[in-house]
């Protein structure tokens, strides 16, 4: 079986490539590099050669963008593709309220396009890139898929409306299988260090923040807040491994061949953790280079986050394995060995 990546160069894409053509499916990908680089293509192979021969026939990677229908129709004609997992997309919550315009052309264009392109080629099975935030602020935790979703920033909106546009596709031709994946806050790196998240600039996240400042690469944490209202007054979220969530990936794909219809599936642990337990775990593992110090709030933050996976649990027979000391383990072991 073959399977459509698009962005399948960036942090969770690249993984789930690896999962992937390690379980034996071949692997197209569409990138425009915005936010990868393409040696990120050979490190993939280079991992996955441990398990598996893989030739140019098992994997390949497009440069273009997924908002270009002539790309679009070429990837089709050229490979039969069974399911599309659709990563492209820009996903800074600051950089979206300053550049609009941009956010809502690159996500729901290149989602338009790639449903019109697979329709025309009969590809039925869609797994979307979601996000926890499109829960906004939760009245209780842990979050159940059934909870109210509403955004508060034009990046939010734009996973909020593409949801929509499935959920209408899906009343429209019920031939289609589609999984909505809302991740929580995927953090870590592969274990062999080669790949990992490596945003450009300034990290805005907090992992790739703390990374760079073990590392020496920054100064100091700031702690956007620590007045919340949660155990030590420091911002709660659901992180999970990478890896776990790349893997949530093929048990969503096994659930389209099933013809599931539409399925929403909350992607994370179910465990909360602050900011100051992250800094806690990470300096353990890199002896104690994490400097921080309290600053205001983020706006737009909120208190607390995690999820109920339960669902994907009893439907998708997946759950996140990973700890948080392995999260910090491999993320550190990655910016380590980054060469940068
Ligand atoms: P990423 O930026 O590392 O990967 C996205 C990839 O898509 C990049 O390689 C980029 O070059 C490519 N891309 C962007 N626009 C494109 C376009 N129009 N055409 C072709 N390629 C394009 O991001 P990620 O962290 O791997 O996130 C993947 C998806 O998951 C995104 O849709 C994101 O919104 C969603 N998501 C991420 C997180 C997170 O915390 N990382 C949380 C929830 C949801
Ligand atoms: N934080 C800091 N200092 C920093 C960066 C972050 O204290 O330099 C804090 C935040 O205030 C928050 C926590 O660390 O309490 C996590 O912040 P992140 O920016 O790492 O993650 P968010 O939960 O804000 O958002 C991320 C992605 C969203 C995605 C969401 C899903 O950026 O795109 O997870 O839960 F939707």
């Amino acid at each position: 079986m073959s399977i459509l990546l698009t962005g399948g160069l960036g942090y969770i894409g690249s993984h789930t490539a690896v999962e992937l053509l390690s379980a034996g499916y071949d692997v197209v990908v569409v990138d425009n590099l915005s936010n990868s680089d393409l040696s990120v293509k050979d490190r993939i192979a280079q991992i996955v050669s441990s398990t598996r021969k893989i030739g140019e026939d098992n994997f390949k990677v497009y440069v273009g963008d997924v908002r270009d229908e002539n790309l679009l129709n070429k990837v089709f004609s050229q490979n039969k593709i069974d399911a599309v997992v659709h990563f492209a997309g820009l996903k800074a919550v600051g950089e979206s309220t300053k550049k609009p315009i941009e956010y809502y052309d690159n996500n729901l264009i290149s989602t338009l396009k790639l449903l019109e392109v697979m329709r025309k080629f009969n590809v039925k099975n869609f797994v979307f890139s979601s996000s926890a935030t499109v829960y906004g602020q939760a009245k209780s935790m842990p979050i159940y898929e059934d909870f109210p979703v509403g955004a508060t920033n034009p990046y939010g909106r734009t996973k909020l409306f593409i949801e929509e546009i499935l959920k209408d596709l899906y009343a429209a031709d019920n031939s289609f299988n589609i999984a909505i994946l809302r991740y929580f806050n995927p953090i870590g790196a592969h274990d062999s260090g080669l790949i990992g998240e490596d945003p450009n600039g300034i990290p805005n996240n907090l992992f790739p923040y703390i990374s760079r400042v073990a590392t020496g690469k920054l100064d100091c944490l700031s702690i956007f807040g620590n007045d919340y209202n949660t155990p030590d007054g420091t911002g709660v979220r659901d992180y999970i491994h990478v890896v776990d969530l790349a893997k949530g990936h093929l048990c969503a794909i096994k659930k389209l061949e099933q013809n599931c219809g539409l399925q929403i599936y909350n992607l994370g642990t179910g465990k909360g953790y602050s900011v100051l337990d992250i800094v806690n775990a990470y300096n353990k593992v890199c002896g104690g280079k994490v400097k921080y110090k309290f600053a205001p709030r983020r706006p737009g933050d909120i208190d607390i986050c995690y999820a109920s996976p339960e669902k994907a649990e009893k439907e998708l027979g997946w759950h996140a394995e990973r700890d948080l000391e392995n999260m910090c383990k491999t993320g550190y072991n990655f910016e380590c060995k980054k060469q940068k």
